[in-house]
């Protein structure tokens, strides 16, 4: 590889296909508080309160509930032209858009399918929005701040690592068996635990997309409200804390069954020194500190993919199964 890897900002946003943009709107801007920056006929842009830029999810309508591409920002223009060259050369599916020809908002873009079969776009420019952090009044049902991370399922842990680590991802926390394979990976380009995490399995599917509060009561605010409302069943785990990350957490189902997750109080990993924290994986408090069992559907049902014209991709299955292997947290296996 003699190009250089674009210098990746952050996870910036995802796009999602849903059947029901009424239903999904209900979900994301009425239960969880995204604030919708634009829409139109098919479409919905939407942002946390902290965020400055135009959007970190657009939900449009599809034919099937899917991921159409997660993207993440790179620092300069420069880098657009640096995520072009360098996917080119690996042989991936490139497609260059120009601004107005993507999603609305985002200047020029590259889009990819990238070596672990996902649709990744990569962009600098994005319009801004009005600041909302102080705009308390109009926080409501989540109070969603900003998009955290991405999670993805593939069936090859140690691949997706060695990718991000050529576009320059940080490595804070991973899970590892007795001999040090890998069952999955939490990676950053900004200062936090994770832009990107790996769930092994088959692939390559969505596993979820993590937004973040300020802090845990807004998780439990969370749950209760959907309680409140009879509308329990989008609670898939949780609430609870996390080993890895030490995050507290609650994660959602939309009514397409997209997972989201609702994630607060993880921590600082910008010291170039920084070292990664490594779990085994029979230890049970790695996925729930207080050790309570991960149910099977959060192992086993995930967004399927589509390729860069919209079509759907197929999967390949794990290579190594986490949630087979005997430990109490799981209750599995
Ligand atoms: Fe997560």
């Amino acid at each position: 590889m003699s190009t250089p890897a674009p210098d990746v900002v952050r996870s910036a946003y995802a796009q999602l296909a849903v059947t029901d943009l009424a239903k999904a709107r209900w979900f994301w801007v009425d239960m969880l508080g995204f604030h919708v920056q634009y829409e139109n006929a098919d479409s919905l842009y939407l942002r946390g309160t902290d965020e400055l830029t135009h959007h970190s999810l657009v939900l449009r309508k599809g034919d099937i509930a899917a991921l159409d591409h997660l993207s993440y920002r790179v620092r300069t223009t420069e880098d657009v032209d640096k995520a072009e060259k360098f996917f080119t050369e690996l042989g991936r599916p490139v497609k260059r858009l120009k601004k107005g020809e993507g999603t609305v908002g985002v200047g020029d873009a590259v889009r990819v399918v990238d070596p672990l079969g996902f649709p990744v776009e990569f962009f600098h420019e994005i319009e801004r929005g009005e600041r909302l952090i102080q705009r308390y009044d109009l926080h409501r049902g989540a109070q969603i701040a900003r998009l955290d991370h991405f999670n993805i399922c593939t069936p090859d842990i140690p691949a997706a690592y060695a990718h991000y680590r050529s576009l320059g991802f940080g490595c804070s926390e991973t899970i590892e068996g007795d001999e040090h394979e890998l069952y999955a990976a939490w990676m950053y380009r900004k200062q936090t635990v994770h832009d990107v995490a790996f769930t092994g399995g088959a692939g390559p599917r969505l596993h979820h997309l993590g937004v973040a509060t300020h802090e845990s009561h807004q998780v439990l605010r969370t749950a209760d409200i959907f309680g409140a409302l009879h509308e329990e069943k989008h609670i898939e785990r949780g609430p609870g804390r996390h080993g890895v990350s030490n995050a507290f957490y609650v994660y959602l189902r939309d009514p397409d069954g997209h997972r989201v997750e609702i994630y607060t109080s993880d921590y600082y990993t910008g010291d170039p020194d920084h070292e990664t924290y490594r779990w085994n994986v029979h230890d049970d408090r790695r996925r729930d500190f207080w050790g309570n069992a991960v149910i099977e559907s959060w192992y086993k049902e995930a967004t399927p993919v589509l390729d860069l014209d919209g079509r759907q991709q197929p999967v390949s299955s794990s290579l190594l199964d986490e949630s087979a292997v005997q430990v109490g947290a799981d209750g599995l296996g």
